[in-house]
């Protein structure tokens, strides 16, 4: 009798509480077309989308119940952390966004069922894992979506308008943090017609800022560190009194905000301060994205939106949950391009190992080996 390599069996399950979805029916038939590998999906899984389970079925994927799949499948794919201690099978590869360095304490299950877990946050941003980078794909989409928000919930305008019965002026859009949603937003913003200026700690910004046509606010003496990866890094105490007192005028005479900025693993910082919201005009409008890891707006709720003296402030950092199509679309190609990785990746591979958090329980990422328990 010859040895049958053990087909690889993938799972993917519902996200509750989210209309994404983590793969499509195109992205299923190349996994069972090009990878080879057999593809249960969570029965319903794509019914937030209009997709139907034979839609899936079509593509040669099976689907399956939630139970089904903790029992059978080697991979189980996910967006979120959506796992009860009891389903877990000792030996299981989890994939998904975890968000491990701010939510630590999800870890200890994993570890005590000898799992290996992979979260594609954790990626480096280079190049050669730009296809697979969910950060950039969501934050990308979160960016526009908090425009088109805050234009929706504003009482103005964005653009210039000129008419017979007079003239409104543009609105003054603030964006705070430069990277890949706020660099989104100011494009969004300016596409609209508004004025916007834009702040970060980060010197490189300023260029990419100027060049999508916004004012790049300036705080001289900021901290910059090549071991960064491109990240921000937390600034000195003179700086941040400095950035205080600057973005507190240029919040002043905004009328919308979009706040972006986050230190990975730490709680966002604090660029919005009560007295800055208090000295916008009525009607003005906040969003803060980092409202998840704290926020950027000293009012702000997670996942709430609340008023102060006229000011609407969102807090949401999950804005691409909004418009669940087209970040499904990008979530399905971030998940196949790394699935495919896997597949050709050598011993050592710089992305496999960059986004692997424990291998069979024990922690091998450099930021989490210290948290081993046993
Ligand atoms: P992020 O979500 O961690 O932070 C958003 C922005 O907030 C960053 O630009 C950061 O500098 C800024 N920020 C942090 N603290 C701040 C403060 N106190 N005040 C003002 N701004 C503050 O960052 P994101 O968007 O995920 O990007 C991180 C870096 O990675 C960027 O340099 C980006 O260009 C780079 N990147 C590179 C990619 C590649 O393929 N090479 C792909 C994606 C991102």
């Amino acid at each position: 009798m010859t040895n049958q390599p053990k087909p690889i069996l993938v799972g993917f399950l519902k996200t509750p509480g989210d209309s994404r979805v983590c793969i499509l029916p195109k992205e299923t038939k190349r996994i069972v077309s090009e990878l080879k590998w057999t593809v249960l999906i969570e029965s319903g899984i794509g019914d937030s989308l209009g997709i139907s389970d034979a839609e899936y079925e079509e593509t040669g994927a099976s689907a399956a119940s939630r139970e089904e799949i903790f029992a059978s499948a080697m991979y189980v794919i996910s967006l979120d952390h959506v796992y009860k201690e009891e389903e877990i099978q000792e030996g299981t590869h989890f994939i998904g966004i975890f968000n491990p360095l701010f939510y630590r304490n999800r870890l200890v299950s994993y570890e005590k069922n000898k799992l290996t877990v992979s979260s594609l946050d954790l990626l480096p941003r280079t190049t050669l894992a730009q296809s697979m980078d969910v950060l950039s794909s969501m934050a990308s989409l979160a960016g526009y979506r908090a425009v088109i928000k805050a234009a929706a919930l504003f009482n103005g305008i964005l653009p210039m308008f000129t008419t017979a019965a007079g003239t409104i002026t543009p609105a003054k859009v603030l964006i705070l943090g430069a990277g890949v949603a706020g660099l989104q937003a100011i494009a969004t913003a300016r596409r609209l017609g508004a004025v916007v200026e834009a702040f970060d700690v980060r010197a490189a910004a300023g260029e990419e800022v100027r060049s999508l046509g916004a004012t790049f606010v300036e705080v001289e003496g900021h901290q910059e560190s090549e071991s960064a990866g491109g990240y921000a890094v937390e600034q000195s105490e003179e700086y941040k009194a400095k950035q205080k007192e600057l973005i507190h005028k240029h919040i002043s005479s905004a009328d919308i905000v979009i706040s972006t900025a986050n230190i990975p693993g730490r709680k966002a910082p604090l660029l919005i301060e009560n007295r800055s919201v208090e000295a916008m005009k009525e009607g003005s409008i906040i969003i803060d994205l980092a409202a998840e890891q704290g926020g950027n707006c000293a009012l702000s709720k997670n996942n709430e939106t609340v008023t102060h003296k006229g000011v609407t402030i969102v807090g949401n950092s999950n804005l691409s949950a909004e418009i669940p199509a087209a970040a499904s679309k990008l979530l399905s190609n971030n998940f196949f391009s790394f699935l495919k990785h896997m597949t050709k990746a050598q011993e050592n591979d710089p992305l496999i190992e960059g986004s692997q958090i424990m291998f069979e329980g024990n922690y091998t990422h450099p930021r989490f080996i210290e948290t081993q328990t046993n």
